[in-house]
Order: C-alpha cells, then sequence, then structure tokens
C-alpha cells in the first residue's frame, strides 16, 4: 500500500479537503484508525496521561516514545506517522538530533515539537539532517506550569502577532504542518491564510486544514474529564457500534466540515 506522505496532504490541503489526524499508542488502535481511513497518526506524549496515568506529559521518556512508535508502526499501513519529543529531549540541538533519529529507526515519517522562538534553531538543524519536522504552537501541555494551567492561548493581540511571527519562522527553515492546540478559532484562521503550513486544530476551530483529537477522548474512555474540544464520537452513535465506526463518524464529520462544531472551539 502506498504511504501518505506531506505533498500528498499539500494536495489535499490545496483542494480544501480537510485533513484527518489521530492519536495512537498500540498496534490495535492503529488497525481500527487505518481501516476507517486516518491520514495522518500522531504517536502523541498524551500517551503519559492516557495509557501511564500521569497527571500531564511530562514523565513521558524517550524511551516511552520510541516503545509505542515501535508498536504503532509495525501496525500502521498508509497514514503518515508523527511521534512527539517528550518533555526535555530536545533541549539543545545535539539532544533533539540524536532522539529523533530514534523516533525515525522506530518507524515515525516526522517528529514533533512543542514551542517557537528559541526552537526555530532545533527545528533548521533538524530539518537539515533530513529529519521532517511538526511544529506545536498555542497551549503547550509540557510547558502548562510556565502557562498556568491548560487555557486558551493567543487572546491578546500581541501574544496572537507572536504566534503568527513563530509560525512563519518555523515554516521559513522547512516547517511543513503545525498543530495550534486550543487558541480561539479567528487567530487559527488567520494564521492558515497567512502562513503556508499546513494547519492541524485541537481547540482552534474548523479552519485549519486538519483535525487531530486525542483517540481516547472520542472514544469516550479518557480518564477524569474530557476537554471541551473534544467530542466522544461512539457515545453519540449509540449501543451496539464499533470504534471504528467511530472512528469513520470522526472522518466523515471532519471532512464535511461538521467537527469541530462552535461548541468545540473558542472565540
Ligand atoms: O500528545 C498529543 O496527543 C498531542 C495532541 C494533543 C496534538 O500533542
Amino acid at each position: 500500500m502506498t504511504l501518505i506522505t506531506t505533498k500528498y496532504l499539500q494536495e489535499l490541503k490545496q483542494r480544501n479537503e480537510k485533513i484527518t489526524v489521530l492519536t495512537a499508542y498500540d498496534a490495535s488502535f492503529t488497525n481500527h484508525i487505518e481501516q476507517a481511513g486516518v491520514e495522518v497518526i500522531l504517536v502523541g506524549d498524551s500517551l503519559g496521561m492516557v495509557v501511564q496515568g500521569h497527571d500531564s506529559t511530562i514523565p513521558v521518556t524517550v524511551d516511552d516514545m520510541v516503545y509505542h512508535t515501535t508498536m504503532v508502526a509495525r501496525a500502521r499501513q498508509r497514514a503518515l506517522l508523527i511521534a512527539d519529543l517528550p518533555y526535555h529531549s530536545y533541549l539543545n540541538k545535539e539532544d533533539a538530533l540524536e532522539n529523533s533519529q530514534r523516533l525515525l529507526d522506530a518507524g515515525a515519517d516526522m517528529v514533533k515539537f512543542e514551542g517557537g522562538g528559541k526552537f526555530v534553531a532545533t527545528a533548521e538543524h533538524l530539518i537539515h539532517h533530513n529529519i521532517p519536522v511538526c511544529g506545536h504552537l498555542g497551549l503547550l501541555p509540557q510547558s502548562v506550569e510556565e502557562l498556568g494551567g491548560y487555557k486558551v492561548q493567543g487572546r491578546e493581540q500581541t501574544a496572537a502577532d507572536k504566534m503568527i511571527e513563530d509560525a512563519q519562522a518555523l515554516v521559513n527553515v522547512g516547517v511543513e504542518m503545525i498543530v495550534l492546540e486550543c487558541i480561539p478559532q479567528q487567530l487559527a484562521k488567520r494564521l492558515t491564510q497567512e502562513v503556508d503550513v499546513i494547519t492541524i486544530g485541537i481547540g482552534a476551530g474548523v479552519d485549519c486544514s486538519a483535525q487531530v483529537l486525542v483517540l481516547y477522548d472520542l472514544l469516550g474512555i479518557t480518564p477524569g474529564k474530557r476537554p471541551k474540544f473534544s467530542k466522544d464520537f461512539l457515545a453519540e452513535l449509540g449501543e451496539g457500534k464499533s470504534i471504528t465506526c467511530a472512528i469513520e463518524a470522526y472522518v466523515k464529520a471532519v471532512k464535511n466540515l461538521e467537527f469541530p462544531a462552535e461548541e468545540h472551539s473558542f472565540n
């Protein structure tokens, strides 16, 4: 089966077709995600919360990410596979390169890390060494303490302008995709229009080029409270429906611009 490339995702963006992204952490769920036709799989460090039971992503290690990426890669058939660089694994360029190489060796096609500003040089270094990079701006779960909790980011004009600047700087060094987490939908729309990049929204409104959800939120099995921006697609389908049906419903809702709705977005 032919693997999905960023070039193919660019084509979807050009023809205004929304791109679907979901997190996966093991082989069985990856099979369901593949059957439902999701284009991009993210081995997110959210596994620290939904799989390992921590209250943040901070305890996740590179070894954990390599372990889960290996399992997902074993079941991946077609989707582009992105893996997260966890907390403190990209503090300097050398560590970033060594740890990214481990994720690529485990089967990832691309690595993702959080932040703009000083991390633009890190992205440039990785891309120079042929490691494709996905950025992550807005709410940065690895910096949740500095941000004062899980709060919407970029509401102030200066913060919004800085986010556009960071996104442009990442694109200038070759970043092709950027996750936008928990930002006002108007800002996500502006960034998607002004910066030539595939934007992957989570709590960022319907105008992003792609949408991502944590799989466990979509299935209603997340421990604790589900975030406002997510939706339990399995519960919505009613009793007796399969996991693949719920993921297919997510794919359909994203493609038809029915998800995220206003109630899942911030203004
Ligand atoms: O770790 C993760 O699952 C993520 C998504 C929420 C974008 O980074």
